[in-house]
């Protein structure tokens, strides 16, 4: 069973969600050549705390960060540090889950670091429009992986790969609840979806091959190919009228 989330959970994971949507839009600003990706964290580790939040994915089975930031081939998972500095023609995807009054936020960005190629502009265009395609599927009477083809079959006519290790989910007093949501499926199958359900939608997109490895420090997931990777995600509600994006100020 998915769960279905009442008006007032539902105004409070909007309270969540909206803290991550500025935070997220308040790293891009200092997103340049020359910074490291743990000054991200602490940028934002103070913005979670002035907004009266709790870093959700610190200590998450272990995860040791505040965000997740993945550069270039790596995929989700980029744990900071001050050894990864940011360089001209790098793409960042920056992730971010927050706690408030129990309930969660999760949403994920990726942001382009000076100068990038028109490859990685494109790639950055169809994760996002992605994301958007399947956003559109979450409405009440729709099969859940309808959103799940909405997502490949965008992917995969522009000749990219779609991530299958890693998956979207619901959202609600758990970080991550039922359903899980693959980026890849049949449409008209799955679960029906119905008003009140909280769904993170993140796709995750490689410039080549699907497939991804985590690294030595248990976290870091990168493309088996080592090509550029992307990653964007909101966390919607399905409402009587169709999906309302949670995620965005
Ligand atoms: N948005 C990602 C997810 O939902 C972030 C999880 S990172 C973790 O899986 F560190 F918390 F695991
Ligand atoms: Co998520």
């Amino acid at each position: 069973m998915i769960p279905i989330k009442s008006k007032e959970e539902i105004k409070i994971l909007s309270e969540a969600n909206k803290i991550v949507a500025r935070i997220l839009k308040s790293i891009k600003t200092i997103v340049a050549p020359g910074i490291n990706t743990k000054e991200l964290e602490l940028f934002a580790e103070d913005l979670i705390n002035k907004e009266g939040a709790i870093p959700a994915f610190k200590g998450y089975m272990g995860y040791p960060s505040s965000i997740c930031a993945s550069i270039n081939e790596e995929v989700v998972h980029g744990i900071p540090s001050d050894k990864r500095i940011l360089k001209n023609g790098d793409i960042v995807s920056i992730d971010l889950g927050v706690k408030v009054k129990g309930y969660y936020g999760d949403a994920a960005v990726t942001y382009s670091v000076g100068e990038i190629s028109d490859e990685a502009k494109e790639l950055i265009e169809v994760t996002e429009k992605a994301l958007y395609k399947g956003i559109e599927k979450a409405r009440a009477g729709n099969y859940l992986f309808d959103i799940s083809w909405a997502i490949q079959s965008l992917v995969e006519d522009k000749g990219y790969g779609i991530i299958r290790d890693f998956v979207g989910h619901g959202i609600g007093k758990q970080l991550h609840e039922g359903p899980q949501i693959p980026n890849f499926g049949k449409p008209h199958t799955g679960p029906i979806l119905r008003e009140g359900m909280v769904l993170a939608i993140e796709p995750m997109v490689s410039q080549g091959t699907w497939e991804v490895k985590v690294l030595d420090d248990g976290w870091t997931a990168v493309t088996l190919d080592n090509s550029l990777a992307c990653h964007f995600e909101h966390t919607i509600a399905i409402m009587k009228n169709g999906p309302v994006i949670l995620s965005k100020e």
